[in-house]
């Protein structure tokens, strides 16, 4: 996840550009560089690593000039080296770049046949080449650009700069986010607005397509036909306590603390104090004959707990899909149907590109996000905001059970819409959401003994999470988590499954998370956690007190968790499992890294 920054200000724009990489640093990169214009000559800095490796860089070797552009980048085409960090450049032009160039490889074959060797490894510096190739048959800097633009296939967000010129920036979006920022006399460019927080809150959002002509003046924004663009230009609140550490360690923790505050806010927007629902009167489920919800990562774990409750509680038909493949298995759709897409973001290519494929087969689509800006939420035909601020953290956590939060919401309004739920039964299912707040503090209070188990786990090299029913996607949260940053091999799975198969790999040294409330199925899943006792497996059983007083004997260790509505459970059970995956991961932590940067796995490995 790479990101892009750029300045055409008044003031020098090296410090500014490594300030604002500084702000995108939670994405996870593994190199970074800038490159200014000063008296017409462009320059630029790259160093693998992290951002202090740029600034010592600097510190020796400075780069002047008002004019910039900077880039941190997350490896994909080519290895975390200097040469392949951005912002790569070709004669006059250099260019940074977040996405991927699909028909790089041809582009590259072609220029190289035309003398335009390429040093890199990368498909941006491809970008870099063809828009150096325009301006030496005579183009000038824009008509490169646009030149360039037409020959690229892929999703993109990217932006140029151009020796000699250093009033002039060119961006450009396709499929991947990228913001323009107005100051007074000066321009910003940023892959998303929490990098120019500092600069400006007047943002205006490219839209699929879009490319822009920026100097000091102002920007020109064309649509994918060069056709003058009119977008608004909005002010981005950014609330800054949301996207500062408040005294935690890690962005992760202060997100999964934050969580009994954020689910209140959901709660308090989306519900009145009498016990009805305050969902918009455009979602509205009276017609409609199934759910499909779709989304990626953490945000479908949410759907796929999501599809229980509606087909529970308001008897509603439901799909899940997974983004990345929903478009390509060709999905029959009902043209009575509401189709879901959930995203943090709202900015995630697949999950974008499966709302784009629906749009007009469906009878509505419902976004639901966290950034009520995001291309998502705009191409809806409603958006609806899971209100969890912003999440700087990579790993997914107040996001996720914030979007369970809503989708529960969303739930309830199909039973009350479809005449499957009476006021006083809604009343008590709102009662008992409420609760959640009071029952994560509970649950957020049980850090210090999961730190403890965590000092085991963190030895393991194999993680099992089993769940039934509703539990079961959290079986699978909890493992995604787990893996995504503590990098221990974790695996969830139904725990009816275990039998068939999985249960060949259960030994003492492969400890297994059993998440069990006592609710109508956990004799079940105790039944399945009794198989891995007898082949000597070392079971952590997560459940209410009720439950670890019936099942707890024999087990390794015991977590004990507030009585929760069991419908509810997913919500609650979701902080023990995130705290599990913090702690986990703490100890296998260099000290120079954190949770939102555990992505730099190829600098980890090489220590
Ligand atoms: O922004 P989105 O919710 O669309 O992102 C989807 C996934 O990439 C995301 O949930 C991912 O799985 C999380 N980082 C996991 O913690």
């Amino acid at each position: 996840m790479c990101g892009i920054v750029g300045v055409l200000g008044n003031h020098e724009a090296a410090p500014l550009l490594v300030e604002a990489l500084k702000r995108l640093e939670y994405r996870g990169y593994d190199s970074a560089g800038i490159a200014t214009v000063h008296k017409g000559r462009l320059d630029r800095r790259r160093a693998v690593g992290k951002l202090v490796n740029l600034s010592d860089l600097l510190v020796h070797d400075p780069l002047a000039g008002k004019s910039g552009i900077g880039h941190t980048r997350w490896a994909t085409h080519g290895a975390a080296t200097v040469t392949n960090a951005h912002p790569h450049r070709a004669g006059k032009v250099a260019v940074v770049h977040n996405g991927i160039i699909e028909n790089f490889r041809d582009l590259r074959s072609e220029l190289a046949a035309d003398g335009y060797a390429q040093e890199s490894d990368t498909d941006t510096e491809t970008i870099a080449l063809l828009a150096r190739r325009e301006i030496d048959r005579g183009a000038t800097p824009v008509e490169a650009a646009r030149a360039t633009l037409k020959r690229l296939q892929g999703a993109f967000a990217l932006c140029f700069l151009f020796d000699g010129e250093e009033d002039l920036m060119i961006a450009a979006r396709q499929g991947s986010p990228l913001a323009i920022g107005h100051g007074s006399g000066e321009m910003f460019v940023g892959s998303d607005a929490i990098a120019l927080a500092p600069m400006t809150d007047r943002i205006t959002y490219l839209e699929e397509g879009d490319w822009a002509v920026i100097t000091r003046a102002g920007a020109q924004i064309f649509d994918g036909h060069d056709r003058l663009a009119n977008r608004a230009e909005t002010r981005v609140r950014l609330d800054s306590a949301r996207i500062e550490k408040a005294g935690y360690k890690h962005f992760m923790a202060k997100e999964i603390a934050e969580q009994p505050v954020v689910i209140a806010d959901a709660l308090k927007h989306y519900t009145s104090s009498k016990g009805t629902l305050e969902l918009p009167e455009a979602l509205d489920f009276t017609t409609i004959d199934r759910v499909t919800l779709v989304a990626c990562g953490t945000a479908s774990y949410a759907c796929h707990v999501a599809k229980y409750w509606f087909e529970q509680i308001a008897g509603l038909p439901a799909d899940i899909d997974i983004a990345s493949e929903f478009r390509y298995r060709d999905p029959v759709l009902s043209p009575a149907s509401m189709a879901i897409f959930v995203s943090q973001s709202g900015e995630t290519a697949d999950t974008l590109a499966a709302l784009r494929h629906v749009k007009d087969n469906v009878a509505k689509v419902v976004a639901v996000i966290n950034v009520p800006t995001s291309s998502i939420a705009r191409e809806s035909d409603l958006a609806l905001p899971i209100m969890a601020g912003v999440e700087v953290g990579v790993a997914s956590t107040k996001a996720f059970t914030c979007q369970l939060t809503l989708l529960a919401l969303m739930a309830l309004k199909a039973a009350q819409d479809r005449g499957r739920i009476d006021a006083a039964t809604l009343r008590d299912r709102l009662e008992t959401l409420r609760a959640l707040p009071g029952l994560m503090n509970a649950a957020l209070a049980l850090s210090d003994p999961i730190a403890r188990i965590a000092e085991d786990l963190a030895r393991a090299q194999d993680i099992l999470f089993l769940g039934r029913g509703a539990m079961f996607p959290l079986a699978l949260e909890g493992a995604l988590k787990l893996k995504e940053i503590s990098y221990i091999h974790a695996e969830g799975y139904a725990s009816g499954e275990l039998k068939h198969g999985p249960i060949a790999l259960i030994d003492d040294a492969v400890p297994v998370i059993v998440l069990a409330p006592k609710d109508a199925l956990f004799d079940k899943t105790v039944s399945n956690m009794q198989e891995v006792l007898a082949r000597n497996g070392k079971v952590l059983l997560l459940s209410d007190a009720a439950g670890v007083e019936t099942a707890g004997h024999g087990t390794w260790k015991t977590l004990t968790l507030p009585t929760v509505d069991p419908l509810w459970a997913p919500i609650l059970y979701a902080v023990p499992a995130q705290l599990l995956a913090y702690h986990t991961a703490s100890p296998r932590a260099p000290t120079w890294t954190s949770p939102e940067t555990w992505q730099n796995r190829s600098r980890w490995n090489s220590q």
